[in-house]
């Protein structure tokens, strides 16, 4: 079973091709991106018009290169997935309509897909691919949640935000500390010459004694430190604040982790979503997991953000299982807001 997948929830189209044989791990084909990074930069984030008139762009081109680099043909195809939701409605529909329209055309069947459940099924894409069950931690832009996994399509939601993500505290402190969008990798790479120790930044809920978080308070205390330092804020001061920021941020990923493992008696962690890129936070995941004796699996970092493998991989894990709506009447709906516990 070949299943094209098609990513375009926010601001990178995606497009793969994975293989399912009998009841197998998936086996990823060819994949091809297009990032927006640049188009949006300009803006200081994601402009959701632009963004969808970027996909409708981007897909089909993306859609023959991965058939070209597989050395399939469109006939071959047997599944065409795509991104139902969450994300935003106009990009999403993007990837909804050419789906759709491109399995009517092949006569084959669409499937949609949860995007959080493509971030969080990555990892079997891996070379260390994980099994059933395990801890999920999912860390991007719009979401951090921490889910226990028994199953493809059986996930229980253990913790989550109460405002901010974690990716969005990134951004947004990397904002104020002028190093433009996208926030994550920038602030990262700015920590690295930073001393973590010189500023004591709050962390919301480490004591709370449940799996939630709360990072809205974060960008506010950066914000007071950036307003105490006045004029006088020099590239030392930002590169210290930008440590302190990330190191607050994993800090607090790291401990509920750990407390989800123990709570549940779980012995693996899956980390996925973009923040799952960050090395401060695979380091530390690394050295708590092993103190407790529990393995800690990532997806390859190309795949750590958006992209269209883990939206054919998802599908096609749900297809193996039999666990899928598969839609024949190429009609759709797309989901800005869903939760993963009703995908
Ligand atoms: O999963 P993703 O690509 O898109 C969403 O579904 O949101 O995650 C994007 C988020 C952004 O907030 C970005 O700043 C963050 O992931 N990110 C990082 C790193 N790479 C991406 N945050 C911290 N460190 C990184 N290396
Ligand atoms: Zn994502």
């Amino acid at each position: 079973m070949i299943v094209l997948g098609i990513e375009s929830s926010c601001d990178e189209t995606g497009v793969a091709l994975v293989q399912a044989q009998g009841e197998r791990v998936p086996r990823l084909l060819a994949h091809a991106l297009h990032s927006q990074v640049d188009m949006h930069r300009a803006y200081g984030g994601v402009v959701p018009e632009l963004a969808s008139r970027d996909h409708i762009r981007r897909v089909l081109p993306l859609a023959r290169a991965v058939l070209a680099e597989a050395g399939v043909t469109l006939a071959e195809i047997d599944v065409v997935a795509y991104t139902r939701g969450p994300g935003l409605a106009g990009a999403l529909l993007v990837g909804a309509g050419v789906a759709c329209a491109l399995a009517a055309a092949l006569d084959k069947p669409a499937v949609g897909v949860h995007h959080l459940e493509g971030h969080l099924l990555s990892p079997f894409l891996s070379q260390d691919p994980p099994t059933f069950p395990f801890i999920a931690l999912l860390v991007s832009g719009g979401h951090t949640q921490l889910m226990r996994v028994d199953d493809v399509g059986r996930y229980e939601l253990l913790g989550e935000t109460i405002d901010d993500a974690a990716g969005e505290a990134f951004d947004k402190s990397a904002k104020m500390l002028g190093l433009g969008y996208p926030g994550g990798p920038a602030l990262a790479r700015l920590a690295a010459f930073g001393n973590p120790a010189a500023f004591d930044l709050p962390r919301p809920l480490l004591h709370s004694g449940n799996l939630d978080f709360s990072f809205a308070g974060l960008k506010t205390a950066v914000m007071t430190q950036l307003k105490k330092r006045g004029t006088n804020v020099c590239e030392q001061d930002k590169a210290d604040l930008a440590a302190a920021t990330q190191a607050a941020i994993v800090d607090v990923l790291v401990r509920k982790s750990m407390t989800a493992l123990r709570q549940t008696g779980l012995g693996r962690l899956v980390v996925a979503g973009g923040v799952g890129a960050n090395a401060q936070l695979r380091e530390q995941l690394d050295a708590q997991c092993a103190k407790l004796g529990a393995r800690v699996h990532y997806p390859e970092i190309e795949l750590c953000t958006d992209n269209g493998a883990m939206i054919a991989l998802a599908a096609a894990m749900r297809l193996q299982r039999g666990t899928v709506q598969v839609r024949r009447d190429y009609t759709f709906g797309v989901l800005p807001r869903w939760a993963l516990a009703e995908a």
